[in-house]
């Protein structure tokens, strides 16, 4: 079934605009610490809840904590819950609002290029459990994102890249006009001009709004988004890595094995190690493949001895491939001495 996201997004001018029509009372703000140091000062209003900066805040520990703080201070079924921050942040919020007496109403300032392009758009909403990324959320879509590109202005250069790993995945699985984007334009280009930013963060938008619009709870189009995340997650997991490296990471291996299996063209690795390479991002794993296989198979994504793996075949060519867990560990072997 599909359904519509795209009137919950908007590109503001200021975040003061956008949020005089959102209520002070009933309303509590969740906050990265390090956003709420640099870009504080559009908050001020609100009763916020500061989220210390880290993965390993989504856990249940500290969404228990926040649900805590919620009832002290009477935010009830009519509350709002904003979430600002990076794709912690959403992903936290999103699961909290979801919970939080049955569901309240949610939105998202995302402040990193992650979140901007992917986390905040799509009502995914994990948060990790033990070792396990994502292991429980729920699928629900916020009431507003609003993206104000001027945030990422205080983003360091490895969170930036890190971002562009989701964006260069997009590209990939999208094709047209978002790969012609990255081919014309330079990393300067796009960091120093504010247009080009906001054209960069409207283009991965688009590709990641018109997957979740035609398949929402992910029965077949939206496992494309998964494009190196089944060998990333296991990186992830045991790394200090950012999300998006290990994106990076999984993405590389992902074409290398499409090429091994003649699926794809050389050309196709080669340009999505050299998008990668312009943004300063990994592309081989830190893991022998023997522990890169055992996180694999305890993925969420595994069923029996196969696994639903995304093949990228060429731009604008992605697939769910079925393969053997053993195909895949013999790949990762061969690959290991690359
Ligand atoms: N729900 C989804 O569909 C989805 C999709 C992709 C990724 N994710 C999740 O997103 C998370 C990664 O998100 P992330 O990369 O944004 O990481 P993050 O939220 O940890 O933010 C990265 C760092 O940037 C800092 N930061 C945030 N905004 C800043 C700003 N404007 N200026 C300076 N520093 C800033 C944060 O304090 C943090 O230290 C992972 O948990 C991943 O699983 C979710």
């Amino acid at each position: 079934m599909s359904i519509s996201i795209k009137h919950t997004l908007h590109f503001i001018d200021s975040p003061d605009g956008f949020l005089a029509d959102i209520a002070v009372p009933n309303t509590m703000l969740l906050i990265d610490e390090n956003v709420k140091e640099l870009h504080g000062k559009y908050f001020e209003k609100y009763n916020s809840i500061t989220i210390p900066s880290g993965e390993n805040q989504k856990k249940m520990e500290v969404v228990e904590s926040i649900i805590d703080k919620l009832l002290d201070a009477g935010i009830d079924r009519n509350g709002t819950i904003i979430g600002v921050g990076g794709g912690v942040v959403t992903d936290l919020t999103g699961f909290v609002s979801s919970i939080y007496l049955r569901g309240v109403n949610f939105g998202f300032f995302p402040t990193t290029l992650l979140a901007m392009c992917d986390a905040s758009i799509g009502g995914k909403n994990g948060i990790n459990f033990g070792a396990y990324k994502n292991m429980i959320g729920t699928i629900t879509q916020p009431n507003f994102i609003a993206f104000y590109p001027p945030f990422l202005n205080t983003l360091s250069d490895r969170e930036f890249n890190s971002g562009m790993a989701e964006v260069i995945k997009h590209a990939v699985i999208n094709g047209g006009a978002l790969q012609k984007f990255l081919q014309e334009n330079t990393r300067s280009e796009i960091q120093e001009n504010p247009e080009k930013l906001k054209e960069l963060c409207q283009l991965a938008t688009e590709v990641k709004v018109n997957v979740v619009e035609q398949d929402e709870k992910e029965s077949g189009l939206r496992k494309k988004l998964n494009l190196g995340h089944t060998i990333g997650h296991a990186i992830e997991s045991t790394s200090d890595f950012t999300h998006g490296e290990c994106v990076a990471i999984g993405m590389v291996l992902a074409a290398k094995i499409a090429v091994s299996r003649r699926l794809a063209k050389v050309d196709l690795m080669r340009d999505i190690i050299a998008y990668c390479n312009a943004y300063n991002l990994p592309t081989h794993t830190p893991l022998e493949p023997k522990v890169l296989m055992e996180k694999i198979v305890k993925d969420k994504k595994r069923r029996s001895s196969e696994i639903d793996f995304i093949m990228p075949y060429a731009f604008g060519d992605v697939r769910v491939f079925t393969l053997e867990i053993d195909e895949l560990e013999h790949h990762l072997k061969e690959l290991a001495h690359e």
